[in-house]
């Protein structure tokens, strides 16, 4: 494995950073207050962001899967809304399309995703249905040349703003688990889809996530994404790299948890010197920081496995169960060093302790998490 990044990435890094220190960052209170970042987006979408790993034949930067990770992480650094907004349409809103689609699916859609005029969404979850995705009970039935989608959806992320979403439904109902379970394309003003509450979230603010229902819903039979059966792969298959992108946004939360909380460390004055001179603080910081690089090694290594076509479902997994804890458990001492201040909406850690939590719940639990990486681990061991 390159421990170095190419002068591209190098320079693709540079000019992420500044953007987001110069157009994200004065946008956060905004998003605080629950403000969709559209023209952030329209920014990004400007900057060949949205579409930054599609090859240019579809419209796309052409980028490796390396890139998209940096330009996550250091965006999330700054605002972990818009890196799951991006994360989310760029992962499962789009490469569904990308590797399961046909020609025609492909030239139709993947060209507006990768230029920002889409926005994608990916509904797997259901109430009924959230750890035990193969549980879905969404059907769509074939009708002559439409299938009628019945059923529904939760914890939507980009629902409501999005032009396409990818929906997992159970073609044949007599087929039990994962089997049966088909995957379409449904654009947003597809009859019968209904945009349901908008839940209130601990933290995220600016990014939208709703419930979502589909009521006689009629998605042409040209919209099926593969075969009819093909549904749970397609999602489990981009689950995997879509979990690198969360783990990158939870690597840019530990991280910026890190550097505020350094910054502050060494300006706050008690007991006559600054903080960070005090062990217990100073302690706090390099166990904060040792945590920071193992996690920016396991993200990056699933990156590179997952950038040069190699398996990557055990790493992926890895890097965002450790990169998630590491993420909540810097944003909780960030806040513990900043004391007092950091429990206010004045200092960036408070938003860093809100935003973080949902890195170990999302795109799968860490309970999944492990799941996935122990079963990795019987393989071959007569399991
Ligand atoms: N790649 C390819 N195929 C895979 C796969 C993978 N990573 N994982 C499983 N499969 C295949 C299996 O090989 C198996 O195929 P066969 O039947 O042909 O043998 C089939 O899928 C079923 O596999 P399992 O028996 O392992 O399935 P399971 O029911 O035990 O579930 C699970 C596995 C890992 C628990 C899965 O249900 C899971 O990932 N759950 C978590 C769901 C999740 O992550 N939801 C996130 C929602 S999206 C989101 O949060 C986005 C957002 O808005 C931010």
């Amino acid at each position: 494995m390159n421990f170095h990044f190419t002068e591209e990435q190098q320079m693709m890094r540079q000019m992420v950073r500044e953007f987001a220190a110069n157009e994200i960052a004065p946008f956060v209170e905004h998003m605080e207050r629950g403000e969709f970042p559209r023209p952030i987006l329209k920014k990004m979408a400007e900057l060949g962001l949205m579409g930054i790993t599609v090859p240019e034949q579809y419209g796309g930067a052409g980028m490796d899967f390396t890139s998209y990770i940096i330009a996550i992480h250091e965006i999330s650094k700054v605002s972990a809304t818009v890196g799951v907004i991006l994360s989310v349409h760029a992962s499962v809103g789009t490469n569904p399309i990308l590797y399961f689609g046909t020609e025609e699916q492909k030239q139709k859609y993947v060209p507006k995703l990768a230029s920002g005029e889409y926005l994608g969404a990916f509904c797997l979850t259901e109430p009924g249905a959230g750890s035990d995705a193969a549980s879905l009970k969404t059907t769509a039935i074939r009708d002559g040349d439409h299938y009628v989608l019945n059923g529904s959806k939760v914890f939507i992320t980009n629902g409501g703003e999005a032009d396409t979403y990818i929906v997992f439904a159970r073609t044949n109902p007599e087929e039990k688990g994962s089997k049966g379970v088909s995957a379409f394309i449904v654009e947003k003003h597809t009859p019968g889809l209904v945009i349901g509450k908008d839940e209130k979230k601990m933290g995220l603010h600016g990014s939208r996530t709703v419930q979502l229902s589909f009521e006689d819903m009629r998605v042409p039979a040209e919209n099926l994404l593969g075969q009819e059966g093909d549904g749970f792969k397609i999602a489990m298959v981009n689950l995997d790299s879509g979990r690198i992108g969360i783990a990158a946004q939870s690597l840019g939360i530990a991280e910026a948890a890190l550097e505020h909380a350094t910054n502050y460390a060494k300006e706050r004055i008690q007991f006559g010197k600054p903080i960070a001179e005090q062990q217990g603080v100073a302690f706090k910081l390099a166990d904060m920081a040792t945590n920071v690089e193992a996690a920016k090694l396991l993200v990056y290594r699933a990156a590179f496995l997952r950038a040069n076509g190699m398996p990557c479902g055990k790493e992926a997994s890895m890097a965002k169960l450790f990169a998630s804890k590491t993420a909540m458990e810097n944003a909780i001492e960030a806040v513990q060093i900043f004391g007092g201040n950091g429990y206010t909406e004045d200092y960036p850690v408070e938003r860093l302790f809100r935003d973080a939590k949902v890195c170990e719940i999302y795109e799968g639990t860490s309970e999944i998490q492990r799941l996935v990486i122990s079963k990795h681990l019987f393989r071959g061991m007569g399991k």
